[in-house]
């Protein structure tokens, strides 16, 4: 039997430094795909999947996230006041349960390592998901819980995964791929921003993670590795031949929202799903299109 998945962490303490200047006061997590925070989308995913309880790792600037995640008494009074009970509801239905968010801050932009390291009180002595907000993803099923499956099945530790052309590995952190399916095939190998000719096959990990809580001895101790900064695939790496890690070539689409064309599709992507603005917004976006290949 798998330990139950209940908390998941989302590392939000990031520079953003693609985005400067709409990031200098502003965190990136913020930034809006639609009308809903970069964020709402990796919580609203962690929710589906059945997470109980979410563990934020903030840095400077960003208390704002914490004020998205609260209540907005003075918002609410006055929406009520006008009769606007839909924005009201919608409000509300965003809003975690009394007791269900943590908040933690990681006080200097170390790396990813670092940032989740800085949540192993909060988390304690559990199985965790670990979800990069950057991000998102439209599919059926929630790419979380597509690793939810794996990992009743399988235990240990889960990765999502997507392929890549083979000259954009050394980009990412890149998994050898050994037995098994698409839906959960054993990882032999893991590597962050390889060579090319030294990667082990041209699938990245992709944002979604869920890990055993001896990640956390390896990150104390981890030195720093790629871009100087302490990365989770190196304390992963250390775990690989003592713990199991699965593999999950996810179904869906992503958007990297932590770059301006990944994000920028992902508005556009997004939109074109929404039934209140969708053939409006097709209409000019095929103007804009027409007017731009003039
Ligand atoms: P990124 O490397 O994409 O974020 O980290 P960044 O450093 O903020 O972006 P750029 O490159 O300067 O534009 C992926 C995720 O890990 C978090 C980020 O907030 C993001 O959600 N992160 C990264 C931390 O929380 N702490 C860090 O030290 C680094």
């Amino acid at each position: 039997m798998t330990a139950k998945l209940r908390v998941a962490v989302f590392p939000v303490a990031g520079l953003g430094t693609r985005f400067l200047p709409a990031t200098k006061a502003m965190p990136k997590e913020m930034l809006t795909v639609v009308d809903r925070p970069v964020i709402q989308y990796a919580v609203d995913e962690a929710k589906q999947a059945g997470i109980e309880h979410f563990v934020f790792v903030t840095g400077r600037n960003k208390s704002v996230i914490e004020d998205h995640f609260d209540r907005q008494f003075e918002l609410e009074h006055t929406l009520e006041q006008r009769g606007k009970t839909e924005a009201l509801q919608l409000l509300q239905a965003d809003l975690p349960q009394p007791g269900k968010t943590s908040f933690t801050r990681q006080q200097e932009p170390l790396g990813l390592g670092h940032a989740v390291w800085c949540a192993r009180e909060l988390v304690g002595d559990e199985p965790f998901a670990l979800l990069l907000p950057d991000m998102i993803f439209k599919s059926e099923q929630g790419v979380l819980a597509q690793m939810i499956a794996a990992y009743e099945q399988h235990g240990g530790n889960v990765l999502a995964v997507e392929e890549v052309a083979p000259e954009d590995v050394s980009s990412y952190g890149v998994v050898g791929r050994g037995e098994g399916p698409d839906e959960g095939f054993e990882i032999t190998q893991m590597v962050e921003k390889p060579k090319q000719a030294d990667a082990p096959s041209n699938l990245i990990i992709s944002g979604r993670y869920i890990l055993q809580p001896e990640v956390f001895e390896l990150l104390e101790n981890q030195a720093k590795g790629a871009g100087n900064e302490i990365q989770i695939t190196d304390a992963m790496q250390g775990l690989l031949g003592k713990q199991r890690f699965t593999g999950v070539k996810y179904k869906g689409t992503a958007f990297d929202c932590g770059s301006k064309v990944g994000f920028l599709s992902a508005n556009v992507a997004f939109a074109l799903e929404r039934q209140d603005i969708a053939v409006e917004f097709l209409h000019e976006l095929n103007q804009i299109i027409r007017a731009a290949k003039r």
